[in-house]
C-alpha cells in the first residue's frame, strides 16, 4: 500500500486572493460543499482576521464540515491574527491554526526587516501561541523556496520543537525547479529531528508553469501533504491545480508512493463551480477539466481512439466526472425534480428561495426547451447575485441600434432604499451605451478593465453569460456577472454585478 497523500484545499484562501476572484460567504459555503463531495482532507477556509467576511466564512464552514474535513484558519506570526483565527474555529471539530513567517533572505531583510535569530523566536512564539487555542498547528515558512537550506532546516527544527503538527513548505514565488524543490524537502527528511513525528506540507506556485511538477517532486522526497486549489486559482499565476496533482497521483502513484481519497468523479463539477462563482473562466486547453482536455481532433487520433481508447487517452474521462450527468429537465419537471438536482449540484435551498429559482428555470425551459447543469448552476448564481445586500438592481434596459444608427440605451435601476432612476445615454456600441447610462446612476469611480461573453451550453438559445472587471481606484479589481438569453441584459447584470461588489466590499471594510 502506497502512503496516503493528504489534500489540502486553499481555494478558499489563497485562491480568493487572485484578482477578482473574490467570494462572499455564501459563495463559500457553496464551494466548501463541493469540497466535502471531493472528500479533500482539509479545507483552508480564509484568513479571519482580514475581514468580516473572512471571519464568517471560516465560522460557517466550520459548522459545515463538521468532522468530515479539517477546517484551517490563516493567520501572520501575530497574536491578534491567532486569536481571530481561534474565534473564527470555535465550532469547528477538526481545527487548524496555519501561521507562519518569511524565511528567505528577501523576506527577512526586505519585507519583515527582522535578523534570522528574530525570525526563529517569532516562529517558536506563534507555534506555541497558537498551541494555547487547538492541538492542530501548521506552520508555513513563506518563500521557502528562495531560503538558504541550513537555515530552513533551523527554523523547522525550532517549530517541530515547538510542537508544529504539520511543516509547510511552500515555493511562494514559483521560482524553483522541480529536481532543486524535491531536494530541499529531501534535505528536510534528512536533517530535521523528529520530522518523521509531523507531517510535511508543500505549497507551490505557477509562476514558471510548474506547481504541479514541483508539489509532485516535494511528494517523491517525503511531503505527505499537498496544498492546492480547484483549477489552479491563486495569487498571480495561481497555485497547484488539485486535478491535476490527484490525477498525477493515480496515474503514477506506485512510482511516488502515494495515493489520495479524492472523489475524482467530481473534479469536472467542481472545476464549473468555482469558474462560474469566480468568473475565472479555465482556458480550453487546461489539463483535466478544460473544455479540450478529451477532445481529439485529428483524424489519425480520431482513429486511434476509435480502435482503443488508450491509444491517446491516458484517462477515462468518466473518471474526473466528464459526461457523467445527462440529466436534462424540462418545464414539466417539477419542484422536486428540480430541489434534487440542484442539490446534487451543491445548492441547499428551500422555501422562497427554491420558488424563485423556479420561476426563473420555468421561464427559461418555456424558451430552451431542455436545461441543462450548467444553465442551472447559471440561474442559481444569477439569483444570489441578486441578493438584498445589493446597493442597485437592474429594472429594465432598452437599446436602440444597427447600422447606420448612433447606439443608445436607456436604463433604470432601483437603489437599496427603494428608488428608481432612469438614465439614457448612447455609446461606440450598445453596451458602452448601456455602461455609460448605469454609470450616469450609480456614479461610482472605476476603470472597466475586462468584458467577455460566453455561452452557457451550445446552441442558438444558450443563454450568454458576461464577465466583466472592473478596477477601483485604490487598484482593487472586481468581477462581476450576468447571465441572460439576451446578451445585453447580461452585460448590464454583470457591470451592475461588480459595482455592488466594488461597494459593498468598501463599506465592510469602512466598518
Ligand atoms: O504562498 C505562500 O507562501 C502562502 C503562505 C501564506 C502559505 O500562501
Ligand atoms: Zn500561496
Amino acid at each position: 500500500m502506497t502512503r496516503k497523500i493528504n489534500i489540502f484545499d486553499t481555494t478558499l484562501r489563497d485562491g480568493e486572493q487572485s484578482p477578482g476572484a473574490s467570494m462572499n460567504t455564501e459563495e463559500k459555503l457553496v464551494v466548501a460543499r463541493q469540497l466535502l463531495r471531493l472528500n479533500v482532507d482539509v479545507i483552508e477556509a480564509g484568513f479571519p482576521i482580514s475581514s468580516p467576511g473572512d471571519f464568517e466564512s471560516v465560522r460557517r464552514i466550520s459548522e459545515l464540515a463538521g468532522d468530515k474535513a479539517t477546517v484551517c484558519a490563516l493567520t501572520r506570526a501575530v497574536e491578534k491574527d491567532i486569536d481571530s483565527a481561534a474565534d473564527a474555529l470555535k465550532y469547528a471539530k477538526r481545527p487548524r491554526i496555519h501561521t507562519g513567517i518569511g524565511v528567505s533572505p528577501s523576506h527577512m531583510r526586505d519585507k519583515l526587516r527582522i535578523t534570522e535569530d528574530e525570525c526563529v523566536e517569532r516562529a517558536i512564539k506563534c507555534v506555541k501561541y497558537a498551541k494555547k487555542f487547538v492541538e492542530d498547528v501548521q506552520f508555513y515558512a513563506e518563500d521557502a523556496g528562495r531560503s538558504d537550506f541550513d537555515f530552513l532546516v533551523r527554523v523547522i527544527q525550532a517549530v517541530v520543537d515547538a510542537g508544529a503538527t504539520v511543516v509547510n513548505i511552500p515555493d511562494t514565488t514559483g521560482y524553483s525547479l522541480p529536481e532543486d524543490f524535491g531536494r530541499r524537502i529531501k534535505y528536510l527528511m534528512d536533517n530535521v529531528n523528529g520530522i518523521e513525528n509531523v507531517t510535511v506540507s508543500v505549497h507551490c506556485h505557477n509562476d514558471l508553469g510548474m506547481a504541479t511538477a514541483l508539489s509532485l517532486a516535494g511528494v517523491r522526497n517525503g511531503a505527505t501533504q499537498v496544498e492546492c486549489t480547484i483549477n489552479g486559482l491563486g495569487e498571480r499565476a495561481g497555485n497547484t491545480a488539485m486535478e491535476e496533482v490527484v490525477m498525477g497521483l493515480r496515474m503514477h502513484g506506485e512510482d511516488l508512493d502515494g495515493h489520495t481519497d479524492i472523489n475524482t468523479r467530481e473534479f469536472l463539477k467542481a472545476s464549473r463551480l468555482v469558474s462560474s462563482i469566480t468568473g475565472m473562466n479555465v482556458q480550453a486547453n487546461k489539463a483535466i477539466v478544460g473544455a479540450n482536455a478529451f477532445a481529439h481532433s485529428s483524424g489519425i487520433h480520431q482513429d486511434g481512439v476509435l480502435k482503443k481508447r488508450d491509444t491517446y487517452e491516458i484517462i477515462d474521462p468518466a473518471d474526473v466526472g466528464v459526461g457523467a450527468s445527462q440529466i436534462v429537465l424540462t418545464a414539466r419537471s417539477g419542484h422536486a425534480a428540480l430541489k434534487h438536482r440542484l442539490e446534487e449540484l451543491g445548492y441547499e435551498m428551500d422555501g422562497e428561495e427554491l420558488d424563485r429559482v423556479y420561476e426563473a428555470f420555468l421561464n427559461l425551459a418555456d424558451k430552451k426547451k431542455e436545461v441543462y447543469d450548467e444553465d442551472l448552476e447559471s440561474l442559481v448564481n444569477e439569483q444570489e447575485r441578486n441578493d438584498e445586500t445589493a446597493a442597485f438592481v437592474l429594472e429594465s434596459v432598452q437599446i436602440s441600434c444597427g447600422f447606420p444608427l448612433k447606439p443608445t440605451a436607456t436604463v433604470t435601476l432601483r437603489n437599496d432604499a427603494d428608488q428608481s432612476q432612469t438614465a439614457c445615454e448612447w455609446g461606440t456600441g450598445p453596451v458602452d451605451a448601456v455602461y455609460k447610462a448605469c454609470n450616469k446612476i450609480m456614479q461610482v469611480d472605476n476603470e472597466l478593465s475586462e468584458f467577455s461573453v460566453q455561452s452557457v451550453t451550445r446552441g442558438i438559445d444558450a443563454l450568454g453569460e458576461v464577465t466583466v472587471r472592473v478596477t477601483a481606484p485604490d487598484g482593487e479589481v472586481y468581477t462581476g456577472r450576468g447571465s441572460d438569453g439576451d446578451i445585453i441584459v447580461s452585460s448590464a447584470k454583470a457591470y451592475i454585478n461588480a459595482i455592488n461588489r466594488l461597494l459593498n466590499d468598501k463599506r465592510q471594510h469602512r466598518r
